[in-house]
């Protein structure tokens, strides 16, 4: 009998803290999309080509930020200025990573015409976002 009421109150306690577990996850969340820059001209243009199925469909192998689907075909596209500070490299990886990695499942946008110079440059523009 001694135990019950602070068992009782225990439980009382843990569920009028679970609404506060609650908001306390969501929070990352609503802070972390609230820090993603708003993209404008060329970036959003590429932005719309790499996430296109038609067109760069980047999605179906590489997770990248601005979207929810998680794909690990590729490696996550992420820093993309300090891992490739010169621009003619990222430009050549989406133009025809077979150059770099004969091996590579990576289609070849710029090669083959999926993706013309200019959609290229608008497909950078925005990785230089990531
Ligand atoms: C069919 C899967 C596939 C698709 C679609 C794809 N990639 Fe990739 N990508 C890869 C793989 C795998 C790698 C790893 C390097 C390699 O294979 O040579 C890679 C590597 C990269 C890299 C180099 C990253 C690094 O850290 O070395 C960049 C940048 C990149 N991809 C951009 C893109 C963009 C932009 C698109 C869409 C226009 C795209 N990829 C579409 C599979 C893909």
């Amino acid at each position: 009998m001694r135990l019950t009421i602070p068992v009782l109150l225990l439980a009382a306690a843990a569920i009028l803290a679970l609404p506060e577990i609650g908001a306390a996850q969501q929070k990352p969340t609503a802070a972390g999309s609230a820090a993603v820059p708003a993209l404008t001209g060329s970036a959003l243009a590429g932005q719309k080509l790499a996430f296109s199925r038609k067109k760069g469909n980047c999605l179906a192998c590489h997770t990248m930020r601005g979207s929810d689907v998680p794909s690990n075909v590729g490696p996550e596209l992420v820093n993309l200025k300090a891992l490739f500070p010169h621009r003619k490299d990222l430009v050549a990886i989406v133009t025809n990573e077979q150059a770099r990695n004969p091996q590579t499942v990576m289609p070849p946008f710029g090669k083959n015409l999926i993706l013309s110079a200019k959609e290229i440059q608008e497909v950078v523009d925005f990785l230089y976002t990531l």
